[in-house]
């Protein structure tokens, strides 16, 4: 049987990383086998990749060149963990996928479709079964992860190009109603968790029910 594969969405600082690292622990205790990744990264490729794009001393890197960065590193996580681990029946967790290169690169770079192009290399027809949105404004999260570390390259762009990014993720939720499930983000750990799993087990049951 073919696992299923969720990908965890949304601004910088919109607290995805916790959401998923909970999404985890619930469903091992549940008995799934799970596999939490992430990107840019995931594996020890994706990873030195990921050094580059983020250095916040690569300034002069050109939009492009961001993107295909991306893009490789996602090629390989895709070739090397979240493939073969789909094709084992797990449940791949991933923090952020393609739907990031399409917000940030082709909204937020002003890149457009070509970074649908790329991708489509990139991940060769392995797409998202749920995507969860985690919604917090551009403003919101730019404060919450000024607020958590010292912003990487991405986040220390301006507010201007992170509500860009935004309007990316929005326009994304219409492409894909099917996949695409917004969560409100602005509530508690606890709240905003307990959407999410709500939302998992109705997936989860549908899927049972096929
Ligand atoms: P991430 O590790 O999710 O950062 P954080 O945990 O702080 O949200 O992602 C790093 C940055 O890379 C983030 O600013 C979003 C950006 N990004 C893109 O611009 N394009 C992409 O395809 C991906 C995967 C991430």
């Amino acid at each position: 049987m073919k696992g299923i594969f969720i990908s965890f969405e949304g601004p910088d600082g919109s607290g995805k990383t916790t959401q998923i690292k909970l999404l985890s622990s619930y469903l091992e205790e549940k008995g799934y086998s799970v596999v939490m990744t992430r990107e840019p990264g995931g594996t020890a490729i994706s990873e030195k990749i990921r050094e580059i794009i983020l250095d916040p001393e690569n300034k002069e890197m050109d939009g492009m060149t961001e993107a295909l960065l991306y893009a490789a590193a996602r090629a390989q996580h895709v070739a090397q963990i979240i493939k073969p681990s789909l094709d084992e029946g797990k449940v791949v967790l991933t923090d952020r996928f393609m739907d990031s290169s399409i917000a940030y690169q082709g909204y937020g770079r002003h890149l457009g479709d070509k970074i649908r192009t790329i991708n489509e290399y990139a991940v060769a027809g392995t797409q998202p079964d749920i995507t969860f949105f985690l919604d917090i404004s551009a403003e919101e999260g730019i404060k919450r992860a000024e607020h958590r570390n010292k912003l990487d390259r991405l986040e220390k762009e301006s507010l201007d190009f992170h509500r860009t990014v935004y309007e990316g993720y929005m326009e994304l939720a219409k492409i894909y109603p099917g996949r695409f499930v917004i969560i409100d983000a602005s509530g508690s750990i606890e709240d905003v968790f307990e959407d999410i799993k709500g939302r998992f087990e109705e997936y989860a049951k549908d899927h049972e029910e096929q």
